[in-house]
């Protein structure tokens, strides 16, 4: 009886831990892959899907870590009696799809949102819940971003004027698919998609939130990303592994960015521990583009298994200066000119002191991949939006 008693004790207390650690162990570092909004937009179809993920394991993305392939908006249909969701013409067969971009080792997400309708007013999920969650996990999706978009007009219509009442609604709504995701048994990562609204990186983890928007959209252009990274600091105390702070996708390759933003845009998400979720058109990928995507050194330092973010140390005129404390006592320092004249801002001196540095420290240049000795004020010439990314595996 009592060698029964205990096996039984070491079960339930086995499947316990199970279902604590579920959706706790996906995204250790945080996720990289693909995504479609930022480029094709409403243009995403199921052949645009298996052409990004064909591409991905072609440019050796894949191999650098881009694992998820995650449709957008604008892939859903109508629901039919039984509340059932059905895509639109532009994907077929979503099973398929899936299965297609798991044969090639790679996971698919897809997007929904807790109101009646998506930004791009499609269907939503809201009051189909579990219904569509129980869906996602049959048909294979690995990651959810959920947009709350629709249920903005709900929370209007139902708490005119009432701001507590409608963050009320808005917990309850990412609460909701947070449980349904869950009781599915799949472990499908759960991205929220809110803009940072009432200060989501206190709350989005309670609710299995593996990563959370902290602004608004992106744009494919410098003054949107650095205002964005910006707007950032503070909140590097919130990431950690299994839950991250998003800053949203990388624009990089995409819009009116030249080489020099896409490498500081690349530099500083990995600096902040962000997604790296790719948003450019793969198959048309220039060889610049592929090499700033696939740069090891700097990948590492976004997926350091610390999974500790990096912050603001200080500015001095338009250049700012960054640190992040990586695994195994290294870090990694970035010095950005975010000066839009080449010369306002120069020369620059870089102070080992304020960054609590003692004395000369050797690392690598991560763009060059060449060595470089920081010492205490040390005249450096950045290009305008240009960037320095130094890593110091032995601090001193
Ligand atoms: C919102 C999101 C974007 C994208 C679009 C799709 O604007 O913030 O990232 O998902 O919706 O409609």
């Amino acid at each position: 009886m009592r060698r029964f008693l205990l096996a039984s004790l070491a079960i339930a207390s086995f499947f316990s831990f199970a279902a604590l650690s579920r959706g706790q162990d996906v995204v250790q570092t945080p996720p990289m892959g693909w995504n479609s909004w930022n480029y094709f937009a409403s243009k995403v179809d199921d052949k645009g899907v298996r052409a990004a993920a064909d591409e991905l394991v072609a440019t050796g993305m894949k191999d650098a870590g881009y694992i998820y392939v995650n449709i957008d908006d604008t892939w859903e249909g109508k629901r039919d009696e039984n509340g059932v969701l059905h895509t639109n013409e532009k994907f077929p067969d979503m099973k398929a799809l899936a299965d297609y971009v798991h044969s090639k080792g790679l996971k698919l997400g897809i997007y929904s949102s807790p109101g009646p309708l998506t930004c791009a007013k499609y269907e939503g999920s809201y009051g189909h819940e579990e219904q569509d969650a129980k869906m996602y996990a049959e048909w294979g999706i690995d990651y959810l971003k959920y947009d709350l978009c629709g249920l903005r007009q709900v929370m209007d219509q139902q708490a005119p004027n009432d701001r507590v009442a409608q963050m009320k609604m808005m917990h309850d709504a990412y609460e909701k698919m947070g449980k349904a995701l869950k009781a599915t048994g799949r472990p499908i990562v759960y991205s929220l998609c809110q803009y940072g609204w009432d200060a989501v990186w206190e709350w989005g983890p309670q609710y299995g939130a593996n990563l959370w928007r902290t602004t608004g959209d992106i744009r494919a252009a410098w003054d949107s990303v650095y205002s964005i990274l910006s707007s950032q600091e503070g909140l590097q105390s919130y990431a950690g592994p299994g839950h991250w702070n998003d800053p949203d996708m990388l624009e990089v390759g995409n819009g009116r960015l030249n080489i020099r933003e896409n490498r500081s845009h690349f530099s500083m998400w990995a600096m902040l521990a962000a997604p790296l979720l790719a948003g450019n058109d793969l198959p048309n990928m220039k060889p610049e583009i592929k090499e700033i995507l696939t740069s090891k050194d700097v990948i590492a330092i976004d997926q350091d298994k610390l999974g500790k973010q990096g912050h603001r140390v200080y500015s001095e005129g338009e250049v700012d200066v960054w640190e992040r404390e990586l695994s195994g006592g290294a870090k990694a320092i970035a010095i950005l000119n975010a000066g839009s004249d080449r010369y306002s801002t120069h020369p620059f001196h870089l102070s080992l002191e304020k960054l609590g540095l003692h004395g000369e420290q050797k690392g690598r240049d991560l763009w060059t991949g060449k060595d470089i000795t920081l010492s205490d004020n040390m005249p450096l010439e950045i290009a305008s939006h240009d960037i320095l990314l130094v890593r110091i595996d032995k601090v001193k």
